[in-house]
């Protein structure tokens, strides 16, 4: 990162600025407490130069107009860009977010890269439809762009979880302004460099850093946007619901989670075991889709946590550069504090503390934490309830097969779910029972910019990835009658 200078402007209209009255805010190196650089914080003022810069894109017949195969190659050309500035990138989000700079540059940026391929391919594949209407009338569909596109985006993933809004929302020929999680502005804001580097056209894509009662809020509420694209907290989620209904935009969220992965008898126990693992310290648990409650067979539940408590002593905690590192840095120390509550919380409650649990640090700095196990969690419990956002398992204890299904239903989120067994007609049973946006059977944490993903209950509703989702979120339906009787 050191050759070249880290931008830490707003991009509006193809045009770096300050923010009004040139407000900044710190950006932090969760793994050193260094401050990486000072950002443009947007105001309200901002979202509105953003906002114009967008409509006027919408306008602009090089945009409007432009011809869905030019649409198409842009987005792949922005991919090239991506692929070519991948370590630096990597080394980008690794500095901003504290995962291991192993995730974000060998899983995160190939699927940020993907997610641009996918969708450069959907440009130019948007249709409507013609109709066997009554009467002497042909009536067809056309798909047009909602207009501009908010996106408000979090700090786990930061630039994979923008590019699974900004890339669909620009295939289908809208214009978009991102505002990016005040923990992790960077990779958001070079993005906006590269898109214009490949040729995007003035106002098509801009980036709004600053905090979520400011910009987000600002972004929401106003007039001249016609959709948001959330992904966050619940409790933000219906913030931002509320702000969107006097304008009634077109909103979508991508909310928490309180997953279940279901173990039983009949499975094989390393995998789930590994997959349990994975599961919930990946990305640090700071993943929404994380499966943080580990529902397991009583008759092979105390081998189960043992083995488990095994392998989270192995994660281990380091310097995210480092390549033996597992679990990084928490990305704020207002994170890490929540999540020592919850800690805290899951031992006053009376479950069992089988590994982990402890506030750490490396080279005498940073906001780390050793991988957690409770076990005897009780359905009802805080720790089993409330999304933790942190390496934190809670392992509950299930007698069969229908009273896992119940457990992991008993919560009011619904994000994702593992089932683990080598029974084909259980797994499936289980897969249609789960109220939850994704089910892995005998896997977990798996993605793809081809599959859908999002929500049932609490945690939200609307899809990202996949193309049906793309189409419904970021294109309306014009139904057009034409007489042919003459
Ligand atoms: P958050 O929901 O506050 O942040 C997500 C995004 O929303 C950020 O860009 C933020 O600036 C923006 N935002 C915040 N308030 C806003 C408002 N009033 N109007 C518009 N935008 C607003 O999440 P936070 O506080 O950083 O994390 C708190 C908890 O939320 C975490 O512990 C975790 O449980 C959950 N979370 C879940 C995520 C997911 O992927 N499902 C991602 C981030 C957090
Ligand atoms: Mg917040």
């Amino acid at each position: 990162m050191s050759e070249r200078t880290i931008r830490n402007q707003m991009w509006i209209g193809n045009e770096w600025a300050d923010a009004t009255d040139g407000y900044t805010f710190a950006t932090v190196n969760p793994a050193t407490h260094e401050t990486i650089t000072e950002v443009a914080s947007g105001q309200a003022a901002d979202i509105d130069r953003a906002v114009e810069a967008a409509r006027a894109a919408m306008r602009n017949p090089e945009w409007r107009d432009m011809n869905p195969h030019k649409r198409s190659r842009l987005l792949w050309k922005l991919a090239d860009a991506l692929q070519a500035n991948a370590d630096e990138l990597g080394a980008l989000e690794t500095a901003d977010n504290g995962k291991p700079y192993f995730e974000a540059r060998k899983v995160d940026l190939p699927s940020v890269i993907e997610n641009f391929r996918y969708y450069a391919g959907l440009a130019d594949k948007i249709e409507g439809s013609t109709i066997p209407v009554a009467g002497p009338f042909l009536n067809y569909t056309l798909r047009e762009p909602v207009g501009v596109v908010g996106c408000i985006t979090p700090w786990n993933f930061p630039l994979s979880l923008a590019t699974w809004k900004v890339a669909p929302a620009l295939a289908c020929g809208n214009a978009v302004i991102l505002k990016p999680a005040e923990q992790t502005p960077l990779t958001a804001i070079r993005l906006a460099e590269l898109a214009a580097e490949v040729g995007f056209p003035a106002g098509v894509f801009n980036v709004v850093p600053g905090f979520g009662e400011t910009a987000g809020a600002a972004l929401v509420a106003h007039p001249g946007v016609d959709a948001i694209a959330f992904t966050g907290s619940t409790e933000v989620g219906k913030i931002v619901m509320r702000g969107a209904a006097d304008t009634l935009k077109k909103v979508s969220l991508e909310l928490g989670g309180k997953s279940p992965n279901i173990v039983l008898a009949d499975a094989d126990v390393r995998a789930a075991v590994r997959g349990a693992t994975t599961g919930i310290f990946y990305g640090k648990g700071e993943v929404c889709a994380a499966g943080s409650r580990v529902l397991v067979e009583r008759s092979i539940y105390d081998d189960f946590i043992t083995e488990f408590a095994a392998r989270a002593e192995k994660m281990t905690v380091g310097d995210p550069m480092d390549a033996s590192t597992r679990l990084g840095a928490i990305v704020s120390e207002e994170q890490l504090d929540r999540v020592m509550a919850y800690v805290d919380a899951g031992r006053d409650e009376g479950a069992r503390l089988v590994a982990g649990g402890e506030r750490t640090s490396v080279n005498g700095t940073g906001n780390f934490v050793t991988a957690t196990v409770f076990a005897d969690v009780e359905p009802g419990m805080t720790i089993a309830q409330e999304e933790i956002f942190g390496p934190v398992a809670a392992v509950i204890p299930v007698d069969d097969v229908d009273h896992a299904i119940e457990v992991a239903n008993d919560t009011m989120y619904g994000l994702a779910s593992g089932i683990w067994t080598r029974d084909i007609g259980t797994a499936h049973r289980v897969a249609r029972e789960l109220q939850a946006g994704t089910v892995w059977i005998n896997t977990y944490n798996q993605y793809d910019s081809a599959s859908p993903f999002g929500g049932y209950k609490a945690s939200g509703f609307g899809r990202d990835l996949g193309h049906e989702a793309a189409l419904e979120k970021y294109t309306q339906t014009k139904s057009v009658w034409v007489a042919v009787d003459g």
